[in-house]
């Protein structure tokens, strides 16, 4: 009974995430269009039936003026999305300042800032408190939307405060939050000074999820070892109850991609791409630009490939899509133009006059190319120094049911966990190991290809993100009909 009476509840989830689906862009003092992003996470939410989805985000925009506010609000209220309005400054010191210059890294191994420490132990302070804020924010539009019953499901690491918000205002909430990066191993969480703050919060949620078993490991020793709590094989034994901690891996919409081959606007990207090529294997990378995706030493590993193997030099291309990103951000703009640098620097060495080996495109590219581009690809490289899962390894997998090329995977992609049995592990850091794996790839037989694609293939296929956000809602309401039916024992 207990169960159909969650069923019968189970129609609203408000999914709160840094981000709205959309982007929306201000055309006058009250107009603003908006385009719905078609990522992952919205099409994990539209394909699971049983409930109905409502985003809670920033929607990436500065709106000063409550008329501009108004507009917008009601425009994404069409589009079943909820704006929590930031200001410049926070955004500065929240979103640029806390989440990506701070726990983004930190969460990659990347370390925390290392300049002058006490100007950063200054900054961090007020960082971490507009985080605190922001956090509190977002718990408002919440609370004001939230109607019994309704399932809260908060998404990443810039909402990590959020659960201990909510439950403060009410106990009864249903509070699930997952995170889309590695959580890690504690020994690194712990050097961040608000370590406690944030796990007491995320504590405060019924269900925790992460991508893969590693990370909630890490989470849970991160809560034995620092806040002195009892781990369990479900969770952690936290203020009376038990906060259920569990992998729920992510997949994609692996049938939007399938589809799309069939498309004739991808078709004829195909056709171009493969006259452009004609006569050379393709290697691509579709990466955001970001320094945990590993670009300049995935560059170099190709520029050592060309170097000890000069017969490939004339035979072989490297398509890298690098998506600008968080460009407010001084590391993403240092970045850049390091990758700029040793792009430049590989095709004046190896480039011909009618042709050079690495085409670098700082942008993105539309649906139907991108889906053109896995298709003619050869051998995809996915070298990410860590990575929370990576999709591109899957949504490469999905477009590759003919060409059946190679993926040369990290081994410190969550993605590494589920189609290692077909990639080529590697270890991103070890150019020569890399370089090798190139080689290997480009020479592998088309019986060892097919073996190895067919593993991958069958995986994404069958593990959806569909299916992931089904089972999260579902693990979420038996965690929280369970601990009613403990408390009522
Ligand atoms: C990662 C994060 C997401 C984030 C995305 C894009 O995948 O896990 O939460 O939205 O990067 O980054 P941005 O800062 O542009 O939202």
């Amino acid at each position: 009974v207990e169960r159909q009476e969650a069923k019968a509840l189970r129609q609203r989830l408000l999914v709160v995430a840094n981000r709205l689906p959309v982007s929306a862009v201000r055309k006058g003092e009250k107009a603003w269009s908006l385009e719905i992003s078609a990522g992952g996470l919205v099409s994990a939410l539209l394909g699971v039936k049983e409930f109905e989805a409502r985003w809670i985000g920033w929607a990436g925009v500065n709106v000063p003026d409550e008329i501009g506010q108004k507009a917008l609000t009601e425009a994404l209220a069409e589009k079943r999305c909820i704006p929590v309005f930031l200001d410049e400054e926070i955004v500065h010191q929240y979103y640029n300042g806390y989440c990506n210059n701070i726990l983004w890294p930190l969460f990659h191994y990347l370390g925390l800032p290392q300049e002058d420490r006490l100007a950063t132990t200054r900054s961090f302070q007020s960082q971490f408190e507009a985080y605190e804020k922001a956090n509190e924010m977002f718990a408002d539009v919440v609370n004001k939307h939230y109607k019994e019953g309704d399932i809260v499901w908060c998404h990443d690491y810039h909402l990590m405060f959020l659960p201990k918000c909510l439950k403060k205002h009410n106990k009864k909430m249903k509070v699930g939050w997952f995170l889309h990066t590695p959580f890690p191993s504690s020994e690194i969480h712990r050097t961040l000074p608000s370590r406690s703050e944030l796990l007491h919060s995320v504590l405060a949620a019924d269900l925790v999820g992460f991508h893969t078993y590693d990370y909630a490991r890490h989470f849970v020793s991160a809560c034995t070892r620092i806040l002195g709590l009892e781990g369990t094989p479900y969770g952690v034994e936290y203020q009376g109850k038990l906060t259920r901690v569990a992998a729920f891996p992510i997949g994609i919409d692996s049938e939007r991609f399938i589809r799309a081959l069939d498309l004739q606007g991808v078709q004829n990207h195909m056709n171009e791409l493969q006259e452009r090529f004609k006569g050379r294997k393709v290697m691509l990378g579709v990466d955001r630009l970001d320094m945990i995706k590993g670009i300049p030493q995935k560059i170099l590993a190709f520029e050592k490939f060309l170097e000890e193997n000069p017969s490939w030099r004339d035979k072989v291309v490297l398509l890298q899509i690098a998506v600008p990103t968080r460009t407010d951000v001084p590391e993403y703009q240092k970045l850049t133009s390091q990758v700029h640098e040793i792009v430049g620097r590989i095709n004046g060495r190896f480039g011909e006059l009618n042709t050079v080996p690495i085409h670098h495109l700082d942008r993105s590219l539309d649906f139907q190319a991108l889906c053109a581009l896995y298709a003619v690809t050869d051998v995809a490289l996915v070298t990410s120094l860590r990575d929370g899962m990576n999709l591109v390894s899957y949504e490469f997998v999905a477009c590759q049911e003919k060409k059946k090329g190679v993926l040369i995977l990290s081994e410190f992609a969550g993605a590494a966990q589920s189609l290692g049995a077909g990639a080529i592990l590697v270890n991103p850091w070890n150019i020569t190991e890399v370089a090798d794996a190139i080689k290997r790839a480009l020479n592998m037989e088309s019986s060892e290809r097919e073996k190895r694609h067919k593993h991958n293939f069958l995986h994404v296929k069958s593990h959806t993100a569909q299916e992931w956000a089904g089972t999260f809602v579902s693990e979420l309401n038996d965690t929280v009909i369970e601990a009613q039916l403990r408390t009522r024992q």
